[in-house]
């Protein structure tokens, strides 16, 4: 009995310090809060962009990252194209990388050879710059990136804007 009393208390405290501590260093919790995309919002976008390549016939990887880049969720199709797996994820994350600067679409005529960014797809891993990357933007801030691919450029272009316009905007 005195036992578990003691370890009540030494969880009871611990409990309090872990939240003294969050409340010191950030007074926010939610990723909303933190405009970060959440898994709700990841899935809703991905849903309203598979019903985006469903009416054109596209079998597409659809990748949601959130803002440094990481992985929220994805989804393959059946008949997509094995490469679009890797590179849905890769064309969110250059987004991501870019903090929504560019879409991906934008980035294509900036790495041509002797343009601003040429070179740079080759950094980070492998960055991407055909069309179908797209930041998100709510309420002013840059929450997460979604990636296509499946389809030709522009398709895959418009299924990634109707990811985003299901939970926000393309642009800030
Ligand atoms: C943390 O902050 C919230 C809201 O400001 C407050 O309700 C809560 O009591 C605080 N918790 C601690 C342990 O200070
Ligand atoms: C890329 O360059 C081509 C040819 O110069 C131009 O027609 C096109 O509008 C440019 N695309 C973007 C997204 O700037």
């Amino acid at each position: 009995m005195k036992i578990f009393t003691l370890f009540s208390a030494v969880v009871l405290s611990l409990g309090a310090t872990v939240s003294a501590q969050q409340n010191a260093t950030c007074s926010c919790s939610s990723l909303e809060d933190r405009h970060i995309i959440n898994i709700a919002q990841a899935e809703q976008a991905i849903a309203a962009a598979q019903a985006q390549a469903a009416s054109i016939r596209v079998s597409a990887s659809i990748a949601v990252t959130d803002p440094s880049g990481f992985l929220v969720a994805f989804r393959r199709n059946d008949d997509a194209r094995l490469l679009s797996v890797d590179v849905s994820q890769r064309k969110a994350r250059t987004v991501s990388l870019f903090a929504g600067a560019f879409t991906t679409q934008a980035l294509f005529n900036l790495t041509q050879p002797g343009a601003a960014l040429s070179g740079i797809t080759e950094t980070n891993g492998g960055l991407v710059a055909l069309g179908g990357g797209v930041p998100v933007f709510r309420n002013g801030f840059f929450i997460g990136a979604i990636g296509v691919s499946g389809g030709t450029s522009d398709q895959d272009v418009v299924i990634a804007n109707a990811g985003v316009q299901a939970i926000g905007s393309v642009r800030a």
